[in-house]
């Protein structure tokens, strides 16, 4: 297996930018915002108590638990303490539920990179989903029953689908017809659902309705999600996922902790003090999301804008700071101009040339002839005091830093289709 797509283009812009080439960073999707202060004071005080050198329980530090409980508590997912685990971040603890589950995977087609990665390192079956248009995250209910019974009949049963709500490489929110659907479809094939929430908080619309399926189907539904996003807190590593109710979490929770207690024995236990501070929402924590939330619609929408003007199809963003656009209707242009015919060869094409970096469909599951791009535009916010600024701007994107690399990527795109 070749290391992840999204962390390896993230090292070769590294590697490009630090040799002094103008990349613009448009293929990793990390939050690129500062970590809250009262967080950074909360890891200090946490980490000097005379408690944080040791391992800690393997679930996660009560504390931890019961507020991440109450978390969910909050978003109408009745939670117990007892059902939550905590891990070093929500991918591993994805790792371990899959590795806990039977059967092929369902996933969402696009989607995340991780999870057909994760699913091949367990030697599980995949079965690549398309979602309905605008609606990522989602299998699309109709193909998935169609999926899941013509898995049955060929005696390979698949046993879990995964949903990414909202999504990450397309940026849109399932709506909730669909989920309810895909509720529907998973209690009639006995589906384990894997709901990974990572990005709920970064609904661009904070108002908007939000339908997890563990509402729907609270027997069968895990939940993860994480710190990694809502508080640009990737590195520290934390993330926390809600078992079922009933016999199947039961069972599934004791796996989990088993693969825990094997692998990573517990969280760093200082992150999980600051963390349990953190999932108990505080308001200035409350506020920072909300802030980050404000920046990362307004600039994923103007970033959307610029590829909807060079002629890409794109579905306006509506949570997290991704876009999907799709450049398949110049398929022939940019087969006679460059000699691209696949999406990786236009990705390739972007960073050689152009200095653009982004990712090809092709990571997400998408076939390769689909000319789609995965855009992350959280890294246009500039560096250091740059974020900082970008949080609190009137408008993000009129900030020079933020305005300047939008024009160099209308220019980019301009001269691909020779406009520029
Ligand atoms: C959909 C999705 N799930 C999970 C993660 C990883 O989260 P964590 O940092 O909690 O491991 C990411 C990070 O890119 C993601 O995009």
């Amino acid at each position: 297996m070749a290391v992840s797509a999204t962390l390896a283009i993230n090292q070769l812009t590294a590697e490009r930018l630090a040799a002094g080439r103008p990349v613009l960073p448009l293929g990793f999707g990390e939050a690129g915002l500062p970590v809250h202060p009262d967080l950074v004071a909360a890891l200090r005080v946490a980490a000097a108590s005379g408690s944080s050198g040791g391992y800690g329980p393997v679930t996660g530090l009560p504390a931890l638990r019961e507020a991440a409980a109450g978390y969910w508590r909050r978003r109408c997912l009745p939670t117990t303490a007892g059902q939550v685990i905590a891990g070093p971040g929500s991918k591993p603890l994805l790792y371990a539920v899959l590795r806990a589950s039977v059967g092929g995977v369902a996933l969402p087609r696009p989607s995340w990179v991780t999870y057909a990665a994760q699913a091949q390192l367990l030697g599980r079956e995949v079965h690549h989903v398309p979602t309905l248009d605008g609606q990522g995250g989602v299998p699309d209910p109709d193909l998935l029953d169609a999926a899941a019974a013509s898995a049955s009949a060929a005696g390979r049963p698949i046993g879990l689908v995964v949903l990414t709500l909202p999504d990450n490489p397309t940026g849109t929110l399932a709506g909730s017809g669909t989920i309810r659907s895909v509720a529907d479809v998973a209690r009639r094939h006995d589906l384990l659902i894997v709901s990974d929430e990572i990005y709920r908080d970064l609904v661009h619309d904070p108002v908007r309705e939000f339908l997890s399926p563990a509402e729907l189907a609270p027997e069968r539904t895990v939940v993860t999600t994480g710190l990694s996003k809502n508080l640009a807190l990737g590195g520290w590593r934390i993330g926390v996922a809600r078992m079922p109710e009933g016999p199947l979490g039961d069972r599934l929770g004791a796996e989990v902790a088993a693969v825990a207690s094997e692998v990573w024995s517990s969280p760093a236990n200082p992150v999980q003090q600051a963390a349990a501070w953190a999932f108990e929402e505080p308001e200035q924590l409350t506020e920072r999301i909300a802030a980050s939330r404000s920046l990362h619609a307004r600039v994923a929408g103007a970033v959307a804008d610029r590829f909807a003007a060079a002629g890409a199809s794109v579905h306006p963003p509506t949570a997290a700071f991704y876009l999907y656009p799709d450049f398949s209707a110049y398929a022939d242009l940019l087969a006679e101009r460059w000699s691209v015919r696949t999406g990786t060869e236009l990705a390739n094409l972007l960073l050689d040339s152009f200095d653009v970096a982004t990712l090809p469909g092709a990571a997400f599951g998408d076939p390769d002839e689909r000319l789609s791009l995965r855009i992350a535009t959280s890294m246009l916010y500039g560096e250091g005091e740059q974020r900082e600024k970008a949080l609190t701007a009137a408008d993000p994107v009129e900030l020079p830093w933020v305005a300047d690399r939008l024009d160099q990527l209308s220019a980019a795109l301009g001269r691909l289709f020779d406009r520029g």
